[in-house]
């Protein structure tokens, strides 16, 4: 219990105490007290007087809230395609699943500006989300306004994270254009995030598969080709080494790509990288049900085969994977998202995502901690911490600190749960975890000292989320530690052969 502060606050009541439960943050684990004023964590200790309300943990796991670093809300999709979720379900289903803070997308489409893009999400967020939120920005428009203007006070507004597709006609950057990207977010201080699917690759498989009449869900994956995914990281962590500018893969899913990654990092590479529960507990196989029924589990890139599934805990538990986000995209199985062409739908037309904001946490509290692959400070890191590190939210978020938000989940580590629709917040009609065993759920869940989630009910209103404007995230600061951006290019440039 080396850095537990017993700093208290004898002259206020605590407006709430969570007393005598099993503390975990990514590095510690300890028994203590926590007590809350104002929203923030004001003291650590054990023995704290009564609070104006008391919640015992005793013989529960007392974590931060996890902080859900991917997932689209009321989004358009790369094919044009509207989430089911806004931004009340999305925070209500994030809440009941262990959540205290998302990051969702503001998505820039071709044509929109940056500014009005992330005014719109950023009023309708404020009406409905009920716990907090931060915004990454995804970018498809990169004229002078976006890039010499907006983008730069979006940043300086607290919206440091950019991310970029390599596929999706309607979505894609050219390296050229991801040059300027990373140039840009090294500049002003953000970090890049990265879709890395070779957009050629994938259209003439595609094209090939939809030539014979192959067109069941299936061919998704068939076309989604690993190595389109391996060839796209190895391309754009090529530009980030030129430029030597940080960036985040985010939803790995393949072997390979995964032992790319690992090789650039061990050179040295700003590299960082996500995974996500669709490529830790599905795999291609559930693609291929009968009928449409395997658009339930399409998303891309899609999940694969069980060496890849294997390969995506190896790079969690080494530590060549620092997220572990839901990647939620809601689609419901209908006209509106999985199904516009109903049973005749072929894979090209099908909404690509997958549901999961809820069912995240628990799902890697079960396989991951309880089965003894992670240690609960792993599970803390993989879940909140680094979420909160990498995207400038830390110490404020992901931690359990004095000064802290009291962001704060307790976890019932016997409660045996059978993942069903039913039991799940969001607006979409299925799941594709249905039937999946748990055991452990968190079943209180505090947000800014605020009880969101008591005993499975809601206790929050609509709206009472509040923006998170991020700082520079921890990636971008290590890389400016070491160098100058402007230096950089200038070296690139003017340096004589
Ligand atoms: O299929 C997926 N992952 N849909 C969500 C959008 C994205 O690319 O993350
Ligand atoms: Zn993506
Ligand atoms: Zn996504």
């Amino acid at each position: 219990m080396t850095t537990i502060n017993t700093q208290t606050h004898l002259n206020r009541a605590f407006d709430l105490v969570i007393r005598n439960g099993k503390v975990a943050t990514a590095t510690e684990t300890f028994e203590a007290d926590l007590g809350v004023i104002d929203g923030k964590i004001a003291a650590i200790a054990a023995g704290l007087p009564t609070g104006k309300r008391d919640i015992d943990a005793r013989g529960r796991w007392v974590l931060p809230g996890g902080v859900d670093s991917h997932c689209h809300v009321e989004q358009l999709s790369g094919m044009g395609l509207m989430c089911a979720d806004d931004f009340y379900s999305a925070t209500v289903s994030a809440a009941f699943g262990g959540n205290t803070t998302i990051m969702p997308f503001a998505a820039q489409h071709r044509g929109d500006s940056v500014r009005e893009v992330l005014e719109d999400y950023s009023a309708r967020a404020e009406e409905k989300a009920v716990i907090d939120y931060g915004f990454h920005v995804i970018v498809t428009n990169l004229d002078d306004q976006a890039l010499k203007i907006d983008l730069p006070q979006a940043i300086r507004q607290g919206v440091t994270s950019i991310k970029v597709f390599m596929t999706y006609e309607r979505m894609k950057l050219d390296d050229y254009q991801i040059l300027d990207v990373l140039a840009l977010a090294d500049r002003e201080g953000a970090l890049v995030m990265v879709h890395a699917e070779n957009n050629d690759v994938i259209r003439w498989l595609g094209d090939r598969l939809v030539e014979r009449g192959l067109n069941a869900p299936k061919y998704h994956a068939v076309a989604h080709s690993g190595l389109a995914e391996t060839e796209a990281t190895n391309r754009v962590v090529t530009l980030s080494r030129i430029l030597e500018t940080p960036i985040m893969i985010v939803h790995v899913s393949e072997a390979e790509t995964l032992d790319c990654i690992r090789q650039a990092q061990q050179k040295g590479a700003a590299l960082y990288a996500e995974t996500c529960p669709q490529y830790l507990f599905l795999t291609a196989a559930d693609i291929d049900k009968p009928g449409v029924e395997g658009a339930k589990f399409c998303c891309s890139p899609p999940p694969r085969d069980e060496r890849c599934q294997r390969a995506m805990w190896q790079g969690l538990i080494e530590g060549t994977l620092s997220l572990y986000s839901s990647d939620h995209a809601p689609y419901r199985w209908d006209e509106t998202g999985k199904l516009p062409k109903g049973e005749k739908t072929g894979f090209r037309e099908m909404a690509n995502g997958l549901p999961g904001i809820e069912v995240r946490m628990p799902l890697l509290f079960s396989e991951g901690y309880l089965k003894g692959r992670l240690t609960i400070n792993e599970f803390v890191a993989l879940t909140a911490t680094n979420h909160a590190r990498m995207y400038g939210l830390y110490p404020r978020k992901g931690s359990i600190a004095v000064g802290a938000d009291a962001d704060i989940v307790i976890w019932d580590e016997e409660r045996e749960i059978t993942i069903t629709n039913d039991l799940l917040h969001d607006n979409v009609d299925y799941t594709p975890y249905e039937g999946m065993k748990v055991t452990g759920w968190p079943d209180t869940v505090i947000n800014r000292g605020r009880v969101v989630i008591d005993n499975g009910e809601l206790k929050v209103t609509r709206g009472s989320g509040e923006f998170l404007p991020c700082g520079l995230p921890e990636p971008v600061a290590k890389a400016r530690a070491s160098r100058n951006p402007e230096a950089l290019i200038r070296k690139l440039v003017d340096t004589p052969l």
